[in-house]
């Protein structure tokens, strides 16, 4: 990773290899733990399960339009995905 901060930053070696520690610790056990608790409570309540498949395809008339942009679309509000 050195060579990618700029010199002229302000910011020290070792406070952007912090950040970036910060980051992935933040970023990965929050959303692992998250995707298995949820992936554990939609399999063990079928009822739910049924309502996100519905919802999902009520949304969405291709896999392929499951992406960032086209999920950013469906949860502002402006159509389906693209
Ligand atoms: C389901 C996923 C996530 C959950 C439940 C979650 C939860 C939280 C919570 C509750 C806080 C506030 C902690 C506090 O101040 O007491 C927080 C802060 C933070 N989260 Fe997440 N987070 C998630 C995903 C992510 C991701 C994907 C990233 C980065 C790639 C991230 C980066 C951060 C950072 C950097 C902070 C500190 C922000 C600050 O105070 O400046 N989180 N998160």
């Amino acid at each position: 990773m050195s060579g990618v901060l700029d010199p002229d930053s302000g910011v020290t070696y070792e406070e952007f290899e912090g950040t970036l520690d910060t980051i992935s610790v933040a970023g990965s056990e929050t959303t692992a733990t998250l995707l298995s608790g949820l992936t554990y409570l939609l399999l063990t309540n079928p009822d739910k399960m049924a309502t996100v498949c519905s919802e999902v395809r009520d949304k969405f008339s291709s896999a392929e339009q499951i992406d960032s942009i086209g999920i950013i679309r469906v949860s502002m509000g402006v159509g389906h995905g693209h």
